[in-house]
């Protein structure tokens, strides 16, 4: 690996989720999950991080590894525990967090929806039910007029097709359903929210008058799809899923029109409905047909993994983002990216080659502004539960005690520097 440099106003930071840190909440569809007895490890969305009760040390943990931007979630069933009554004592709570951001120098970027809901909207239909979409235009209303003079960066849905697909296709996460229909209707409904909310944000700050540019965006997660073989079966299914699982609810959330298999024309008319694209970014699949129209998503013979199998493709980064500038021509954020690795053997490897690849669309001319590491420090991993570890920081669970990781002080280097340097090359033997 070379030296790279990255611009002055890049910004490196972390992402996390509040199911995935805060720990306590009882009133939302995972801890439901987890009491139901479906996490792998047996581990319980209730313990997590206890973040929530450590918000000083992990912000603290932050500027120790010169994290300047961060993403964080707001957890709705804190936020209205009841439909329709939202409370002061968590609108408190999190304002002092984005405050104590701020003034730690770090630029928030807020999630208003991340894969956990209320329970009361669980019974309502959730995303399910037409309402859903009125339900969560309140939601967001209130969150821009009680945060929106602090945050000026809005995700308003992380990954609405993992949240359909694993929730609704595979059946593994609530709400457990195995219905395609019914996934793709999730997907439109969950659109037709950010088409709804997209508007919102912007009216009420600028109404308002509030402080910096208002930018909104979703948070998708863009895998690499390839052909397993030349066949023409593998290259049609490569090509329905991409399109099924990626292309069409990319369209819709930053152009406002629907596309096969979603639908047709423009519920909420033309956009644009995004301010940037949120990339969240993993890894590749190589698609092979199986018997009658199903098909295997596989690992390149030979290539490196993480812990939890996936492959390790930094150049996929590179090739998505390009892809969906030349598609949509807006900024981009990665708003995650990060991998799996108990050992810290990998993970300030794969971080070098993933901003390199950054650094290369840079110099292209190619908008990025933004990366977020997946996550600050391990957490509650959905299903995988507390096995699976992302983090730059190591959490002991049972103590709560954070410890950096050499990934950690690598990301730190980078984000300090600007850059790679040859110095944190040679320091931490860089390949
Ligand atoms: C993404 C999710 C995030 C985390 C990472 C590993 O799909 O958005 O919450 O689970 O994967």
């Amino acid at each position: 690996m070379k030296p790279f440099k990255l611009p002055e106003d890049f910004l490196l930071g972390t992402a996390t989720a509040a199911l995935q840190i805060e720990g306590g909440d009882t009133n939302n569809n995972w801890y439901e999950w987890c009491e139901a007895g479906h996490i792998k490890d047996g581990s319980h969305s209730k313990r997590a991080n206890d973040h929530y009760n450590r918000v000083e040390e992990d912000i603290g943990l932050m500027s120790q590894i010169n994290a300047s931007c961060y993403r964080m979630g707001l957890e709705w069933s804190r936020l209205e525990p009841k439909e329709g009554c939202f409370s002061s004592e968590a609108v408190a709570h999190y304002r002092r967090e984005i405050l104590l951001l701020k003034q730690a120098g770090i630029e928030p970027l807020v999630t208003l929806f991340h894969f956990s809901y209320p329970t009361w909207f669980s019974k309502s239909g959730a995303f399910e039910a037409d309402t859903c979409v009125e339900r969560f235009k309140r939601y967001v209303l209130f969150c821009v007029e009680s945060f929106g003079d602090l945050v000026s960066e809005w995700v308003t849905i992380n990954e609405p097709n993992v949240f359909a697909v694993s929730g609704y296709v595979q059946g593994v996460w609530p709400p457990g359903k195995k219905d395609i229909p019914l996934a793709l209707k999730i997907m439109r409904n969950l659109a037709l929210c950010h088409l709804e909310t997209y508007p919102i944000i912007h009216k009420v700050r600028k109404e308002r008058t509030y402080p910096g540019e208002t930018r909104v965006g979703v948070a998708h997660h863009l895998r690499i799809f390839e052909p397993h073989s030349n066949s023409p079966t593998d290259r049609l299914l490569t090509w329905f899923l991409k399109r099924a699982f990626q292309e069409a609810v990319v369209k819709v959330t930053t152009k406002g029109s629907l596309s096969f298999p979603l639908g047709m024309g423009s519920p909420k008319g033309v956009g644009p409905f995004c301010d940037f694209l949120g990339i969240n970014y993993y890894s590749r699949d190589k698609v092979k047909a199986t018997a009658k129209g199903m098909f295997k998503q596989l690992v390149q013979p030979g290539a490196p993994t993480n812990d939890l199998g996936w492959e390790i493709y930094p150049e996929g980064l590179y090739r998505l983002c390009k892809d969906m500038y030349q598609k949509y021509g807006i900024p981009i954020y990665i708003t995650e990216n990060g991998t799996c690795d108990a050992e810290d053997k990998f993970r300030a490897q794969y971080i070098a080659d993933h901003l390199y690849q950054v650094s290369r669309l840079i110099e292209e001319g190619i908008p990025v502004k933004r990366y977020y590491y997946w996550s600050l420090m391990d957490n509650f991993e959905w299903i995988e539960g507390e096995s699976a570890r992302f983090g730059l920081i190591h959490c002991d669970y049972e103590t709560q005690k954070r410890t950096i990781r050499k990934s950690g002080r690598v990301f730190s280097a980078i984000s300090r520097d600007k850059g790679l340097t040859q110095d944190v090359i040679d320091e931490f033997e860089i390949k």
